[in-house]
């Protein structure tokens, strides 16, 4: 198994390219079920997730090709096997994005349960509350989800929690539903509107996706389109907090400054310096870093997948910061892994009370979850010493060559093979 080693202690300093955003490039893939037209995506980022919700769509009988420009053609011209199969649901949960899709062109989805998930409990009732809305009968049978459907019938549907990827598994089947859906509560996180921005290119109508009510007058059929996936807010954010925490210099580009809002001012209350224009920016560390405390919420509010990241940070900032996480129950795996590099955290429920500390120490430490990867390697270029990260198979599912965009920022890392 891969890992990663890492001498900390060097400021990071120059440009990074931020690659397509993974939790928008899944969806968007899963939207060439819906027609059997050629689907042309652009941006597509080049990690374990995607490769295997391809194989995934593959599996169903979809055709992909790759363009010389990394663009990623699909074409569903006819799905002979409607399954999503237990040995990649249990590998990318991403993988229920197929459900909504399948039910609206087919009329049949046979999707395995997701199973356990390191992060927390993650179930899917308001997926299949919002299906069963729109006319889809659900039933379970050795451990799959099977939904069978004549054609959806549009329907008022209220979410009874925001959920990013229901709201996006609803958005896509009413789009071929007969009538209008409302869907209410819905989640606002900027993936949504890029998905819809595809959607629509491909003839759906859809109005207020980046808002709470989303609604979908649904159409016939839906045809061919071209689109490129939007920056990925996660990835950026991540690079900025690495900057930031190891005292740098980056600019980064190919950015949507717009989707980070809550990120970019917690930043700035830790008082790093930050620029930026429409598709750049630049993150300068301007001397010490200050504790801040922060809550995790639905967009617009903090992401949580930023959570593990700026703790990191806060683990040598001056003072105590308080993090607060509201959406996932277990997103705290990453404490046990920071404190064996010296960093003084102590957690009561799903409050984190971080102590910063003059400085972190490298020890060898595992990483549980994608985003818990991506804190340790941050820890890892902050401490003094040879950090370890092992299992960075998590690393892959959602960064693109990582230690390779670390490397030209200077930092030295490397991945043991
Ligand atoms: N929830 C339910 N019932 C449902 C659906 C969700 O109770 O039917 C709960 C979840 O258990 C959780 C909360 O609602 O407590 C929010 O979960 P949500 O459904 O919004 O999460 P998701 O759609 O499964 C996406 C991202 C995650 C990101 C979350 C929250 C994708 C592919 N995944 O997951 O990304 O953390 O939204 O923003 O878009 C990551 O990239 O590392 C990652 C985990």
């Amino acid at each position: 198994m891969d890992k990663l080693v890492i001498e900390g202690g060097v400021p990071l300093a120059g440009t990074v390219a931020i690659s397509g955003a993974k939790n928008a490039a899944l969806p968007i893939l899963t939207a060439a079920l819906l027609t059997d037209e050629p689907l042309l995506i652009d941006n597509v980022p080049h990690l374990r997730d995607v490769s295997t919700m391809l194989n995934l769509l593959m599996q169903m009988g979809v055709t992909t090709s790759l363009d010389e420009k990394g663009g990623v053609e699909l074409r569903a011209a006819s799905i002979t096997k409607p399954v999503a199969p237990y040995e990649l649901v249990k590998t990318m949960r991403a993988s229920v994005l197929v459900l909504g899709p399948l039910v609206a062109r087919l009329g049949e989805a046979r999707v395995s349960l997701p199973g356990g998930c390191a992060i927390g409990l993650r179930p899917v009732d308001q997926h299949l509350k919002g299906l069963q809305a729109l006319g889809a009968t659900i039933d379970m049978a050795q451990g799959y989800m099977i939904a069978r459907a004549g054609r959806l019938r549009g329907a008022r549907i209220r979410m009874d929690i925001v959920t990013v990827t229901g709201t996006e598994n609803l958005m896509m089947a009413a789009t071929l539903a007969d009538g209008v859906t409302v869907i209410e509560n819905a989640a606002r996180e900027p993936e949504i509107p890029d998905l819809a921005a595809c959607l629509t290119a491909m003839g759906a109508k859809i109005s207020g996706a980046g808002t709470d009510v989303i609604t979908i007058e649904g159409v016939a059929r839906l045809h061919g389109a071209h689109h490129g996936v939007m920056p990925d807010r996660i990835e950026t954010g991540t690079f900025l907090v690495a900057a930031a925490a190891t005292g740098g210099d980056v600019r980064l580009t190919g950015v949507r400054p717009d989707t980070l809002d809550a990120v970019l001012d917690k930043l700035r209350e830790t008082g790093v310096h930050i620029e930026t224009g429409v598709d750049w920016m630049r993150v300068k560390a301007n001397g010490a870093l200050k504790a801040v405390n922060l809550r995790t919420a639905p967009y617009p509010a903090f992401p949580t997948d930023m959570q593990a990241q700026f703790m990191a940070l806060c683990s040598v900032a001056q003072g105590t910061s308080r993090i607060i996480e509201t959406i996932f129950e277990n997103r705290f795996m990453h404490v046990q892994e920071m404190q064996r590099l010296g960093a003084d955290i102590a957690v009561e429920g799903n409050t984190a009370m971080i102590k910063g500390v003059d400085h972190l120490q490298g020890a060898t430490v595992m990483a549980t979850d994608l985003r818990a990867s991506a804190s340790l390697v941050i820890a890892g270029l902050i401490a003094r010493g040879a950090t370890t990260v092992e299992r960075i198979y998590h690393l892959d599912r959602g960064y693109e060559r990582i230690e390779e965009k670390l490397s030209r920022l200077g930092a030295r890392i490397r991945r043991v093979r």
